[in-house]
């Protein structure tokens, strides 16, 4: 359909271009919401000649959305949000297939990371779609000339919602980004379904370890950390707890887990899983603590969670013993497995989320990005919610998608719930 060589691209092998086709394809069969915007898009096309520079894992589920922004009228430029998450096929299949300038190399280092995403900004964009906001701080900071026409964004994760509102309340933010994760059809369904069976997809791509009868710890019971100790426990897991937050805690207790501090977990567990969002919640102490064998990942969006230099430290040997796997070994002979750098380990030894959930988040995606283009102008530089109407619609397609009838208020309901005359 074009021609690649005209593209400014970087992905490691346009050979791969027909394998990541037909993978887009697969994905594409699972997001029946994206699909109808899709449609809608492209014969109105409401983002005509808008320029979009997004920051996504560069997955087959990404793929989809940047397809139906296409087709809604956008050019667009994609870098990855993290160097270990890029699936090189469904990049090669973007610029070969699609015209779409990719610049994402799976495993690619700090500093092509980087130059992937001036490469995005370098696109011009009015629009920035971001994932962990990297881009919208690159923005910022060292690219501002580049930046000087972005005039909205959004961003997908909670990591990049927590830094943007930091920006917004110090006042350096400068245009309006609309938080999707806060969305309900994003975090119930992505956060907690999407990062609890990917995540131990990852482990299990990665070890091929049994989870059933072993001890796994889960630190943070966010939405995602909710996902996490659901799923494990449904593969017949002991599932420990820990928190910060003393409510989050209770909850755990309640849904039926353990919980207790990490210092008292680290001796217990085999498999140990971070999605706090924070850094350095596995520390020494803790490493110092564990059985030999202890496996270490992390779901949380930044390879921080787990403070690596001090596991570097203390360890007398390390090596890597299977693909995402690496081996420290303690000077008292103990191991400690680090699984994927600490990166992401869903979308570092997996797939990511399943397209099913990646739907809902990415049809709010393109809804907010429509949305911007109309009302941008109007907005403050602060970070906005996903309005209300575009949340319930991406729930009522999916519903729809999914042959699901659910009922409606009678008239005289409606008009009890808008009283308060009648009572007992
Ligand atoms: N985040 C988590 N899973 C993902 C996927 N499959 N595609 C894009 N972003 C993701």
């Amino acid at each position: 359909m074009t021609t690649a060589s005209k593209i400014d691209c970087d992905v490691k092998d346009l050979g791969l271009a027909d394998t990541g086709k037909l993978r887009i394809e697969w994905a594409d069969q699972f997001m029946p919401t994206l699909g109808i915007i899709r449609k809608r898009f492209s014969k109105e096309r409401p983002l005509a000649g808008v320029r979009i520079s997004a920051c996504l894992h560069v997955t087959t589920e990404t793929a989809n959305l940047a397809i139906t922004l296409q087709q809604g009228g956008a050019q667009v430029a994609l870098c990855a949000s993290n160097p270990l998450s890029t699936q090189n096929d469904a990049a090669a299949s973007l610029v070969q297939d699609f015209g779409i300038p990719v610049f994402a190399i799976k495993g690619e280092n700090h500093d092509t990371y980087y130059s992937h995403l001036e490469a995005a900004l370098q696109h011009r964009p009015q629009f920035t779609m971001d994932d962990g906001a990297d881009l919208v701080t690159l923005a910022h900071t060292q690219q501002k000339e580049l930046a000087k026409g972005i005039i909205g964004g959004t961003e997908e994760t909670t990591t990049g919602v927590i830094r943007l509102r930091s920006m917004a309340d110090q006042g350096v933010l400068q245009y309006p980004i609309i938080a999707v994760n806060d969305a309900n059809t994003k975090h119930l369904f992505d956060n907690r379904y999407g990062t609890g069976q990917s995540t131990m997809d990852g482990i299990l791509r990665a070890t091929n370890i049994l989870v059933a009868g072993s001890t796994l710890v889960v630190a943070g019971y966010g939405w995602c950390g909710r996902g996490i100790a659901m799923r494990a426990h449904g593969l017949g897991a002991h599932v420990i707890v820990t928190e910060i937050n003393p409510t989050r805690a209770l909850e755990a207790v309640m849904d039926g887990y353990r919980v207790m501090s990490l210092e008292d977990a680290a001796p217990l567990g085999d498999v140990f899983i971070t999605a706090t969002g924070n850094k350095n919640v596995i520390r020494r102490e803790h490493f110092e603590k564990m059985k030999d064998g202890a496996l270490v990942a992390n779901s949380g969006h930044f390879n921080v969670e787990i403070e690596i230099p001090a596991l570097e430290h203390i360890a007398s040997n390390r090596r890597k013993i299977r693909e995402f796997v690496e081996e420290f070994r303690l000077p008292d002979g103990r191991r400690i497995y680090l699984l994927a750098e600490g990166r992401l380990v869903n979308l570092s030894s997996a797939e990511g989320h399943p397209a099913v959930v990646m739907d809902m988040s990415f049809a709010n995606q393109a809804l907010c990005i429509e949305h911007l283009t109309k009302n941008a102008a109007r907005l403050e530089k602060k970070v906005y919610s996903v309005p209300e109407e575009i949340d319930q619609t991406v729930a009522q397609i999916k519903l729809g998608a999914m042959g699901i009838r659910i009922d409606h208020l009678t008239p005289e309901q409606e008009k009890y719930l808008a009283s308060w005359s009648e009572g007992t």
